[in-house]
């Protein structure tokens, strides 16, 4: 089970290793994992692939999808990171409670870590603006999405780590006074205001460990980079 599996690259490296019997694809993201099954499914014909779309923040609901049989869940990405910690363990809970029932099943997690914060920064808030981009799309999708009429060229991208929270944070900053129309309602922004985009949590080894074994897992194995700047987990 392929959580957060988005174009299934990942998966489609370790699928002719593996050959599991079924995999499934989870994401919000329906299109995504659509297309990326029409393109694997053709070069794994004896691999039941399924797509799942579901929101992780409405928890992890799995009745129905999964059988019997040992399930592993793949969770790479670093994307437990945009959970709080709080929701984080829970959703590590969840997932062991579906392992819990299964004997032989686990979790294999990608988790990033507290690496030097000039690193961190500089990941965030890029030379190129691709993360700048990416940031100020959340505003074009506003726009698309409920009619909002926010002028991308008026928010400027910060990204940056915050070290008491363990967290990068993203945010957009009016760079004027200027009036949003949301919908029929206007939004006054003053110059400075920023908008809180979106939180990345970031985990030392010995931290994650804890909220693994906190969430119920009792057999933990690691691998982290050099650095600690990664690190991945299998823990059943
Ligand atoms: C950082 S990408 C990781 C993609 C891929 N697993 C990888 O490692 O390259 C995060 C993925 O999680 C999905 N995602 C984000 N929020 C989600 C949510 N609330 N529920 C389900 N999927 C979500 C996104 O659509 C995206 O495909």
């Amino acid at each position: 089970m392929d959580l957060g599996a988005g174009d299934c690259r990942k998966a489609q490296a370790w699928m002719p290793f593996l050959r599991p019997a079924r995999y499934l694809a989870v994401d919000i993201a329906a299109h995504e994992i659509e297309r990326a099954l029409a393109r694997m499914s053709p070069d794994f014909p004896e691999v039941e692939m399924v797509g799942v779309v579901a929101d992780f923040a409405r928890g992890l609901r799995l009745d129905g999808v999964l059988d019997a049989r040992p399930a592993t869940f793949f969770y790479p990405g670093s994307s437990i990171g945009n959970f709080a910690p709080a929701e984080a363990l829970a959703f590590l809970r969840s997932i062991h409670a579906h392992c819990a029932g299964r004997t032989g099943s686990g979790l294999l997690i990608g988790v990033d870590g507290k690496k030097d914060r000039a690193l961190l920064d500089a990941a965030y808030d890029d030379g190129l603006g691709v993360t700048a981009a990416f940031n100020r799309n959340v505003l074009a999708h506003l726009n698309r999405r409920f009619g909002f009429d926010f002028d991308l060229g008026g928010y400027g991208h910060r990204g940056f780590y915050n070290e008491t929270e363990g967290r990068i944070e993203m945010h957009l900053e009016s760079n004027r006074d200027q009036v949003v129309m949301l919908g029929d309602r206007p939004r006054r922004f003053a110059r400075g205001e920023r908008i809180h985009t979106e939180n990345s949590y970031k985990y030392a080894p010995g931290e994650f460990e804890s909220m693994l074994r906190a969430a119920g897992f009792a057999s933990i194995r690691c691998w982290s980079s050099p650095g600690d700047g990664y690190s991945v987990f299998v823990a059943a």
